[in-house]
């Protein structure tokens, strides 16, 4: 029987590990007004870019933020048509759709589980405004395949890189590669801003402005302040130096505190400690499980650097012995392990049924949903709780 310690650490699945430097940041921010938009966040952003190796970043309210500012900047409107994989989280379809885009769905890969470039070529067509692919689980897709579609067919492709966080797709951070790049820095997410947060990266000016504009209600102000002014130099239309606000156009607010800023500026500094502890976490556990009779684990496509956010395990029932069902039952009733399921594809859902999807349309990313489950994995996991996981998992197989 496993210690409480253990069953702790491995019924919370996922997430980030914070510690008395981030306490302390954020104790800083607090004693100087806890302001948003402030210095922290124009910090982190600079900071982030550079990690990314992008021009620009701009920080966001969370990743489903980033997604729809990055959709509003390429002008996404009514009549276009915007393509993603169905095995994601809703946000990444639901930007598009929230704008009046018609979306539409391309199997995957069985291996990586990332959108299938052979497939994305044939669906793709004149109203094709842009291509959003997942760096799912962690690591990069076929990104030369996914850009060369993009030059050749005149789309644009906006990374949604909320799971791969610091993964390299050949020597390119997730994230630099499309017109943008999303994050997210959600609670479950490699690294976090105290339970929510999101970035924008881009090295297109044009596209910068316009996520910069729409993130804070398309303001401008004219004169002493550039607080809420585009980048460039602040323009006194009227010849004059005093303070005048003028909005481009209806905007939203999607802006980020200091406070969270602060902190996320020392998850950055640790992220390549907390990913490479992910990696060492799931290799163990891929040495702990090789060799159980039906389990499909992990695969590393050659070129790209796989991050971990989630480990996904097929399990097929007729030779492990019990549906996933059963297995996540099993395991957190058995075991006291929280197993999780990363996703329903969208086609399931009633959101995307009730836009003309039906079940059997996506025959890859179905059958894969129907045995995939996530195991836990974080930077806290110790050796002790691995091998518990390990050892429940094939206690578990018949
Ligand atoms: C693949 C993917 N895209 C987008 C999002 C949206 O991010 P957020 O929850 O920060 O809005 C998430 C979050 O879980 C995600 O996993």
């Amino acid at each position: 029987m496993s210690s409480p310690s253990i069953r702790f650490e491995l019924a919370s699945k996922f997430g980030s590990e914070y510690g008395p430097e981030e306490e302390q940041a954020a104790i800083e921010v607090i004693q100087n007004q806890a302001p948003t938009s402030g210095n922290a966040c124009v910090a982190f952003e600079r900071e982030f870019a550079a990690y990314c190796g992008t021009q620009y970043a701009r920080v966001v309210s969370n990743g489903t933020a980033a997604l729809f500012l990055s959709l509003v900047a390429i002008d996404v409107k009514p009549g276009d048509r915007v393509l993603t994989t169905p095995l994601t989280w809703i946000a990444t379809a639901a930007a598009a759709a929230t704008l009046g885009a018609e979306v539409d769905f391309v199997d995957i890969d069985p291996d990586t589980y990332n959108l299938d470039p052979a497939k994305l070529a044939k669906k793709v067509c004149a109203q094709t405004k842009a291509v959003i692919p997942v760096h799912l689980y962690g690591q990069c897709c076929d990104m030369d395949a996914i850009l060369a579609l993009a030059d050749a067919r005149g789309f644009a492709v906006v990374e949604d890189a909320c799971h791969a966080v610091g993964a390299e797709y050949k020597g390119r951070k997730a994230g630099s590669m499309g017109a943008t790049g999303c994050f997210s820095f959600h609670e479950q997410k490699n690294m976090s801003t105290l339970g929510e947060g999101g970035m924008v990266v881009t090295s297109d000016p044009d596209i910068f402005e316009r996520v910069a504009l729409y993130r804070s209600h398309c303001a401008r102000v004219y004169g002493e302040s550039t607080k809420y002014c585009r980048l460039d130099e602040a323009k006194t239309p009227m010849g004059k130096r005093f303070w005048w606000q003028d909005f481009d156009d209806a905007g939203y607010n999607f802006r980020m505190t200091d406070i969270q800023a602060a902190v996320g500026r020392i998850q950055l500094a640790k992220l390549d400690a907390l990913n490479a502890r992910r990696v060492e976490c799931a290799k163990y556990i891929t040495e702990g499980l090789r060799g159980v009779p039906g389990l499909k684990l992990p695969v590393t496509a050659p070129g790209g650097t796989h991050v971990f956010h989630l480990y996904p395990v097929e399990i097929d029932p007729d030779v492990y012995g019990m549906t996933k069902e059963d297995f996540i039952y099993a395991m957190l009733h058995e075991r006291g392990i929280k197993i999780g399921t990363h996703y329903n594809p969208l086609n399931w859902t009633e959101a995307f049924r009730k836009r003309g999807f039906e079940r059997g349309q996506f025959p890859v990313a179905e059958a894969a949903a129907e045995r995939l489950v996530t195991l836990p994995i974080h930077p806290r996991l110790t050796r002790e709780g691995l091998d518990y996981l390990i050892e429940s998992i094939k206690t578990l197989a018949h």
